[in-house]
C-alpha cells in the first residue's frame, strides 16, 4: 500500500523533471447540440448545434498530463497549418506545455464527435497517416537530439510521427524512455524502457493465448526492458526480468474511459524518473488512472487530487480492516 509521506516526497521530485513527449497530436472535438427532426434532403437527423469543446488528445493528452502532475513538460509532434493547429497551440499554452510545433503539408489531426443528448450520432475524422518526412522530420530530429530531458515519452498514434530514424535520435539520448505503442509499429519498440501496451494491443502484438505468457514473450522478443500491460478495470501487469506482478485496479464508478492510457504513460514515465520502485509506479498508475475515468472529459490529476484520492482509499481500507 502506498505510503503518503514517500507519494508527497515523490510529487516534489517531480517538480524538477523535464520530460519531453514526442509522437501524434490529436485535436479531440465535440459537436454538441440538439436533435428535433429529420432533414428533407435525406434521412438523416438534423444537429442543432449548442456548442463545441476542444481537448489535446493523443500525445498532446500525454503531455497535459504529465504538466499537471508539475513536471517540466516539452511536446513535440506535427499539425497542419489550420485552425485546428492554432487551437492546440492556444489549449497547450493553457496546460503550461512546452510546445515545439512542426508545420507541415498536411491537415491537423483532428476527431470530431457529433453528439446529441449524451448519445454519439458520428465520428468525423481528419487525418494523414504517411510517414513523416523531409524537412518536416529533420526539425524533429533536430529539436529531439538538442534538448536536454530526463526521460522521453513516445506516444505512438500511428499517424506517421514514429519512425526508424526517430526512435534511434530518441535512444542515442540515453535516457529513460517509455512508448504508448500501437501494434502495426511494434518492431520499431526495440530496446525501449517500457512499453505500456493494453491488452488488445498485446494480442495484437503476439497471438492469442493468456496473457502472462504472451507478456514474456513481447518483452524477450522486442528486448524491453520492462513491459507494462494496461487491463482496463483488472488494473495493469508488470513485467520484470524474473517475474510477472498482478496490480488490481480499485472498483469505480467509470464515466469516461478515454484517456485512461495517456494517463498510465505519464504518470508512470513521470515517478519512474523521480526514481520511484516499479511497484509504486504501477499503483500510482492505477490511482491517476481511476480518478481519470472517474471523471468526465479527458480530465488531468493534480498533486492534490492524487493525495486525496489516496488518503480516501486508505480510510476505505482501514474500514474493512476494522469491521469484523
Ligand atoms: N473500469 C475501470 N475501473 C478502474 N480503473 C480503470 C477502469 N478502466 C481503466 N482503468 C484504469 O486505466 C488504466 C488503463 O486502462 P486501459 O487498459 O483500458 O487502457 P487503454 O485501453 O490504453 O486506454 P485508452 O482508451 O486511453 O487507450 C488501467 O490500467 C486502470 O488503471
Ligand atoms: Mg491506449
Amino acid at each position: 500500500m502506498l505510503d503518503l509521506r514517500r507519494v508527497e516526497e515523490l510529487l516534489e521530485k517531480l517538480t524538477s523533471l523535464r520530460i519531453l513527449v514526442v509522437g501524434d497530436i490529436i485535436l479531440d472535438t465535440y459537436l454538441k447540440g440538439r436533435v428535433e427532426r429529420v432533414s428533407p434532403e435525406a434521412p438523416v437527423p438534423i444537429l442543432e448545434v449548442e456548442g463545441e469543446e476542444f481537448r489535446l488528445g493523443g500525445a498532446a493528452n500525454v503531455a497535459k498530463n504529465l504538466s499537471s502532475l508539475g513536471v517540466e513538460t516539452y511536446l513535440c509532434g506535427v499539425i497542419g497549418k489550420d485552425e485546428g493547429g492554432r487551437i492546440i497551440r492556444e489549449l497547450c499554452e493553457e496546460s503550461g506545455i512546452n510546445f515545439f510545433p512542426v508545420e507541415d503539408e498536411r491537415p491537423t489531426t483532428k476527431k470530431t464527435r457529433v453528439v446529441a443528448m449524451n448519445q454519439q450520432l458520428l465520428r468525423i475524422d481528419w487525418e494523414s497517416r504517411e510517414r513523416i518526412r523531409g524537412k518536416a522530420l529533420e526539425k524533429i530530429l533536430d529539436f529531439v537530439k538538442n534538448l536536454k530531458v530526463d526521460a522521453v515519452i513516445v506516444s505512438d498514434y500511428a499517424k506517421g510521427v514514429i519512425t526508424d530514424e526517430l526512435m534511434k535520435e530518441i535512444l542515442k539520448k540515453e535516457v529513460f524512455t517509455s512508448v504508448d505503442p500501437r501494434p502495426k509499429n511494434k518492431y520499431l519498440y526495440r530496446n525501449v524502457d517500457l512499453v505500456t501496451p493494453n491488452e488488445k494491443e498485446l494480442k495484437a502484438m503476439t497471438g492469442e493465448g493468456e496473457v502472462e505468457s504472451l507478456g514474456r514473450r513481447l518483452k524477450e522478443e522486442l528486448s524491453l526492458k520492462t513491459l507494462i500491460v494496461t487491463r482496463g478495470e483488472k488494473g495493469m501487469s508488470l513485467f520484470l526480468d524474473k517475474e510477472v506482478k498482478h496490480f488490481p485496479a480499485r472498483a469505480r464508478k467509470v464515466y469516461d474511459v478515454t484517456g485512461a492510457g495517456d494517463t498510465v504513460i505519464a504518470s508512470i514515465t513521470a515517478f519512474k524518473t523521480a526514481g520511484a520502485t516499479w511497484e509504486e509506479c504501477c499503483e500510482l498508475g492505477n490511482v491517476c488512472a481511476g480518478i481519470v475515468v472517474g471523471e468526465f472529459g479527458t480530465a488531468s490529476v493534480t498533486p492534490e487530487k492524487l493525495l486525496r484520492e489516496i488518503k480516501i482509499m486508505k480510510e476505505e481500507l482501514s474500514l474493512k480492516d476494522s469491521t469484523p
